[in-house]
């Protein structure tokens, strides 16, 4: 047997990590053989190398290189690359894992040529067909055989949307294992010069509905470098939202006279490390609403809907979208109020790996 783990851009390296050690840690899979294709669709350093040292995630097998480009051609360079990978390598089946448009341009490539396919994170639905990681989601989860879930309501969507209920697996999030595995370590960390446990808050930045628009950017940045006067803010910056801020002219807005650190993209041990020890986290990022609930620091997310609403049902998110007025009183609250009770969805436990790779050999044998 023969299977293909792909991993494509960041949030996916620490979802693959704990996938491909537990297929090591199998050693009575003799007869299984697993490739790990990267397909460059993060290529810095900082986006992509820095993960794979900090988890420990084995070199890629094949690198497909496929960089930055609109979403059909990155799509479509993905599907050309990895069709020619599979018809040489032939295997019995793919994983992928996330919504990024690698996700996608594998499942699909995967299942025209007749290998079974199976997504880790399937069902999450923002119902917000405007964002590309939900079109994502949807047509990867149409076509995979088998989907693993990281919670009930996202095994209910499944369903909801006709899957049949054998291809459905509640085995809970590989993100979370990865955090598990390193979180004492990240805490160990030094904090960035001039920050003091518990007395920082963290930004992130970098969906196109928020960073591509000169005004709901410029709004962010404004109430951001308000908060910061009563907060430090540290804000490593993704590739994308440094190109816009330059387009802008928006960078005069997080200068001298505010409390905000910009900084490249953090490692993944460094910035868990930074989290863990912070106030409260600003973000528009997806994985983070998990990590801040695991971790019980409170998340406020500056986008109108998520695809991982139990991170506000049970754990620390809010949501505010991107006006000024909400996302300061949301900041406002959390610096005043006590802290909230939330608790961990179930399996976010750091056992999601083995149960997925228990389902992956009994289904494929
Ligand atoms: C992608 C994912 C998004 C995920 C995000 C995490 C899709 C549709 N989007 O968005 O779901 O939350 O990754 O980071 O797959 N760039 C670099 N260096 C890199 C990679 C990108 O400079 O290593 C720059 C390029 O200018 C590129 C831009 O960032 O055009 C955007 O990269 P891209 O992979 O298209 O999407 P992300 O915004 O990173």
């Amino acid at each position: 047997m023969k299977g293909i783990v792909v991993a494509g851009a960041r949030p996916n390296f620490m979802k693959v990590a704990p996938i491909m050690e537990e297929f090591k840690r199998r050693t009575d899979l003799t007869d299984l053989s697993v490739l790990l294709v990267h397909t460059g669709q993060h290529y810095d350093s900082q986006m992509s190398d820095a993960f794979f040292e900090d988890l420990k995630i084995p070199q890629p097998d094949v690198n497909l290189g496929v960089g930055s480009g609109t979403h059909a051609q990155q799509t479509a360079r993905v599907m050309v690359a990895f069709e020619e990978l599979c018809v040489a390598e032939r295997p019995d089946w793919v994983t992928v894992v996330g919504d990024v448009n690698s996700t996608l341009a594998c499942a699909i490539t995967a299942k025209k040529l007749g290998i079974a396919v199976a997504h880790v994170e399937a069902g999450l639905r923002s119902r917000d067909r405007t964002m590309p990681e939900e079109i994502n989601r949807l047509c990867t989860d149409t076509i995979a055989d088998l989907l693993f879930t990281t919670d009930l309501m996202a095994s209910q969507n499944l369903r909801n949307e006709g899957i049949e209920e054998h291809r459905i697996h509640f085995v809970g999030n590989t993100m979370i294992d990865t955090l598990v595995r390193h979180i004492e370590q990240a805490r160990s960390l030094a904090l960035p010069d001039g920050l003091t446990d518990g007395e920082f808050a963290v930004l992130t930045l970098h969906r196109p509905g928020n960073v591509d628009n000169r005004e709901t950017l410029g709004g962010i940045c404004s109430v951001i470098a308000e908060i910061s006067r009563r907060i430090p803010v540290v804000f490593p910056l993704h590739p994308r939202t440094r190109k816009r801020l330059e387009q802008f002219d928006l960078f005069r807005l997080l200068g001298n006279d505010t409390n905000i650190s910009v900084m490249e993209p953090l490692s993944y041990l460094s910035f868990l490390g930074l989290v863990a020890h912070s106030r409260m986290v600003l973000t528009d990022s997806g994985g983070i609403q998990e990590e801040t609930t695991v971790l019980k620091i409170p998340c406020i997310t500056m986008r109108p809907n998520t695809e991982r609403p139990i991170t506000c049902e049970v754990g620390t998110n809010v949501l505010v979208g991107t006006d000024p007025d909400h996302i300061r009183s949301a900041a406002q609250s959390v610096l005043n109020e006590r802290a909230r009770t939330s608790s961990i969805p179930e399996k976010w436990d750091g056992l999601a790996a083995q149960r997925i790779v228990e389902v992956l050999v009994l289904t494929t044998a």
